[in-house]
C-alpha cells in the first residue's frame, strides 16, 4: 500500500501511446469532487497518439519522447517527473517497456492496465488469443509495473464472460468498458481510500 500524507492530491503522470481512452477516463476521475488525483502531465512515445488531444482539451502538459535512445529519454522523463513532483505513474496503453533503473526511481508507484486476466495472456493481441483458445472468461488487470512485461504484483482484476459470437473487436470493446471502471478502483485501493 502507498501511504498518502495530508490532504494533498496525488500528482500523477499518465503514459500513453495510442487512443487514450483510459487516459480520458483517468482525467475524468481526477475531476470528480473527492478525487485523490491530479493529472499533471501526459507522456507519450508517439507524436500521433490520438490521446494527446486530451492534453489540449483538459489543459494538461504533454511531452513526447520517441524512445529511440531509451536511456537518454528516460533520464529526461525522470527530470520532468521530479520537477513536477510526480508520485504516481499510470501506464495506459503505453507500448514501451520501461527499464529497470527507471522503475527503481518510482518503486511501487507505477501502475499498468492490461486487457487480460494476468498472469494469463501477457503481451499483445490478448483478445485474439483468448478467442483462439476458446476461453470461457477473460477480463482486465491493474498491476504494479516490474521490469518484466505484465508481471508485477496484481492489484485488482475484473472477470467477464466470453460470448459465443465474440470477435476480438467486440471483446476489446466490452473489456475496455471494464478497464475504465477498474483503473480508478485500483488507485483508490492502493492509496487505501
Ligand atoms: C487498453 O486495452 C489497455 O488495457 C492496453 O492498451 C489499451 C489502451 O487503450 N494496455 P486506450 O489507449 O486507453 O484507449
Amino acid at each position: 500500500m502507498v501511504i498518502l500524507t495530508g490532504n494533498k492530491k496525488i500528482k500523477t503522470a499518465v503514459f500513453i501511446s495510442g487512443k487514450g481512452s483510459n487516459l480520458k477516463n483517468l482525467i475524468q476521475f481526477s475531476k470528480r469532487k473527492k478525487s485523490p488525483l491530479i493529472i499533471k502531465i501526459i507522456i507519450s512515445n508517439n507524436l500521433k497518439s490520438k490521446g494527446l488531444r486530451f492534453a489540449k482539451i483538459f489543459k494538461i502538459k504533454k511531452k513526447v519522447f520517441k524512445f529511440k535512445k531509451k536511456s537518454v529519454d528516460e533520464k529526461e522523463i525522470l527530470k520532468i517527473l521530479k520537477f513536477e513532483r510526480i508520485n504516481l505513474i499510470c501506464l495506459a496503453g503505453f507500448m514501451k517497456i520501461l527499464s529497470k533503473s527507471f522503475i527503481k526511481n518510482f518503486k511501487g508507484k507505477i501502475l499498468n492496465i492490461h486487457p487480460s486476466l494476468l498472469p494469463d495472456y501477457k503481451g499483445l493481441n490478448t483478445h485474439k488469443r483468448v478467442l483462439l483458445n476458446k476461453e470461457k472468461y477473460t477480463g482486465c488487470t491493474v498491476h504494479f509495473v516490474s521490469p518484466n512485461l505484465d508481471s508485477g504484483k496484481i492489484i485488482i482484476q475484473k472477470k467477464i464472460k466470453v460470448k459465443k459470437d465474440d470477435t476480438p473487436k467486440k471483446l476489446a470493446k466490452r473489456v475496455l468498458i471494464e478497464e475504465h471502471k477498474l483503473y480508478p478502483k485500483a488507485i483508490l485501493k492502493i492509496f487505501n481510500l
